[in-house]
């Protein structure tokens, strides 16, 4: 070892010991005849100190030590004069009797600090520095307790991991494929998995019982915050199981990991069924740190010759408490807000419930106070509450609807980052129609697909709709969501060959399509194939819903940026034409 000691380790009860410490030059500063250097490595920061006059600072000189330059420094532990109370080694420093550059360092293009002066690309650019600061390494450390305690929990309950291929067949859990051209099978290609979904569910036909993976999976899709087109799932499979078995034994991951992390009693997890999700806050990832339901008050505002409402196919309210002194302008605002694309409502109606009881609305034309206090009832509105009042087209309401509550959430201050509110989102749809979402290939469009995968299994007391109403059948299919965060979903799976050839059919393949690309399953379920079922939690999403932060980006250490663009090692990058040839792709390139 190059060092006796880390730069986070030493304490006062070191004091006289001489110590040999390394790592990179924080800040210097000449205070008298003496100078002083933060040292810093990755367990914390130690204060040298030398005098103007002896032998390093005529090697050095203040001059000599610029930031980020790696040092070997030996020295003896002194008790502090004005102590730092902030840092752990605080009550002590290192006076030198030794400084060996390791190496130098250019300046860094942003300040290595927790609060830095650098953008968000220039960190990415420079990734590697932007690790070396408190904050990143310390969500990276964050992820690794997370991936252990995941481990220890899933080993104990004899959960096996097993690795499975990154070059595969497309699976399909509705995103485009990452693909790889097969130079030795010319004009073929390989797919990136989405998921590792029919893998394991070819380990459950092997008898592995019980998998688990801490996985990668690529998926090309549009990026979000949380979303990255390469991520980490914790993917799991059992079986001889039912729904139950798998909502108790994943709802117990979740509890063990914020007991072991956070220190956090987690109480048991609520389930709502996604009919319901969608009825009382418009989203199947209901933010459950606050109430604020929507509520229906369609029959009760009809026939006042309001016509907005009149016309309207939902009138949907949400009641924001203690908001009835929100003002013009900040109702105005709102107003706008609710009325751009991403949200689309056409405009707000409100209904203010006055601290003196009196109630005032934007359509006292059509409305008495009479009517507006039925209002009030209906939304369990107090005196001081604020009624918000969106209308038109059913589905488009409802999620503006849940936009607007959670941005009255945000402006409430009811969604605390540090209040955790989980539940199981149950009973899905098995089937979703398909107008043309833009995450999926063209050729899904105008067609039912599989709602979470089509390798899901409908409730038995639904199959016989699966021809007559297919969009009526609910699925065995269950999401567990933290905060409005949809943290991992799974589901109890088809194991019978003919139930998922008829499954394939109702998603519009033929019998050759379907043979063609997933023969290989439904083969494998001719050969005792046992009842399973499982999830996949979003690694990345559990790890920055634990630290607090909204974007997956900060947990992992080489993130991409919304352009699916590696700022650091500039990926995705062109290939020599001689790849291309070797690639057979040459002609496929040259014709674009
Ligand atoms: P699903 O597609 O719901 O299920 O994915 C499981 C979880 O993975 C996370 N996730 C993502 N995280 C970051 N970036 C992304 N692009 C991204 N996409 C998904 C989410 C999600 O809940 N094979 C099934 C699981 C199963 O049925 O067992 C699957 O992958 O947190």
């Amino acid at each position: 070892m190059l060092r006796t000691h880390t730069c986070g380790e030493l304490r006062i009860s070191d004091i006289n010991k001489t110590v040999t410490l390394c790592g990179w030059v924080q800040k210097t500063r000449k205070l008298g005849g003496a100078t002083f250097i933060d040292l810093r490595d990755r367990y914390g920061i130690t204060q040298l100190i030398f005098s103007g006059d002896d032998e390093n600072s005529k090697i050095l000189g203040q001059e000599g030590l610029t930031r980020e330059m790696v040092l070997k420094v030996t020295g003896t532990v002194i008790e502090r004069e004005s102590k730092n109370k902030n840092l752990a080694t605080g009550e002590i420093e290192i006076k030198l009797q030794n400084i060996e550059v390791l190496n130098g360092s250019l300046t860094p293009p942003f300040t290595i600090e927790d609060e830095t002066d650098g953008g968000d690309e220039l960190r990415m650019k420079y990734r590697y520095l932007d690790l070396r600061r408190n904050v990143v390494r310390k969500n990276l450390e964050l992820r690794h307790r997370l991936a252990i305690e995941t481990r220890n929990y899933l080993d104990k309950l004899n959960f096996l991991e097993v690795e499975t291929p990154v070059l595969i067949k497309s699976t399909p859990e509705g995103a485009r494929d990452f693909v790889v051209p097969s130079r030795m099978n010319p004009n073929q290609f390989y797919a990136l998995p989405q998921s590792p979904q029919t893998f394991k569910q070819l380990l459950m036909v092997s008898g592995f019982d019980r998998y688990y993976q801490i996985v990668k999976c690529f998926r090309d899709e549009d990026l979000r915050a949380d979303r990255q087109p390469e991520f980490t799932q914790i993917d799991c499979e059992m079986s001889f199981i039912e729904q139950e078995d798998i909502l108790q034994t994943f709802e117990g991951l979740v509890k063990y990991l914020f007991k072991t992390i956070k220190g956090i009693d987690i109480p048991t997890l609520p389930r709502m069924t996604y009919a319901d999700a969608m009825k009382y806050y418009g989203n199947d990832k209901p933010d459950t740190r606050f109430e604020m339901k929507l509520i229906d008050l369609k029959t009760l505002v009809k026939g006042a010759n309001f016509k907005v409402f009149d016309d309207a196919e939902a009138v949907l309210a949400i009641c924001a408490k203690g908001a009835s002194e929100y003002t013009r302008k900040q109702l105005d605002e709102l107003t706008e807000w609710v009325k751009r694309p991403q949200i689309g409502a056409t405009g707000l109606v409100y209904a203010r419930v006055n601290t003196d009881g009196t109630l005032k609305s934007s359509v006292d034309k059509f409305y008495n106070e009479e009517a507006l206090k039925n209002w009030a009832t209906a939304c369990g509105a107090e005196k001081g509450d604020l009624i918000l009042v969106l209308a038109g087209a059913e589905e488009k309401t409802r999620k503006a609807a849940s936009e607007l509550r959670l941005e009255m959430g945000n402006k409430l201050g009811l969604r605390d980052k540090n209040k955790f509110s989980c539940l199981w989102v149950i009973d899905f749809p098995l089937l979703e129609w398909n107008e043309g979402d833009q995450n999926l290939l063209a050729s899904l469009a105008g067609r039912w697909h599989a709602k979470h995968h089509p390798f899901t299994s409908p409730k038995p007391e639904d199959i016989e709709l699966l021809n007559a109403d297919p969009g009526a059948v609910r699925a065995n299919a269950y999401d567990i969501i933290i905060n409005g965060v949809e943290i991992g979903g799974g589901s109890i799976r088809i194991h019978n060959k003919n139930l998922q050839a008829k499954m394939f059919d109702v998603l519009g393949f033929t019998k050759e399509e379907a043979q063609k690309q997933f023969g290989f399953l439904m083969n494998a379920f001719e050969f005792g194939a046992p009842p399973h079922g499982g999830i996949a939690l979003g690694f990345d999403r559990l790890c920055s819903m634990f630290g607090g932060a909204d974007s997956i980006r900060d947990f992992i250490a080489f993130p991409k940026n919304n352009s699916g663009r590696d700022l650091m090692i500039d990926a995705p990058s062109e290939i020599t034409d001689e790849q291309l040839k070797e690639l057979n792709i040459e002609n496929v390139i040259k014709k674009n």
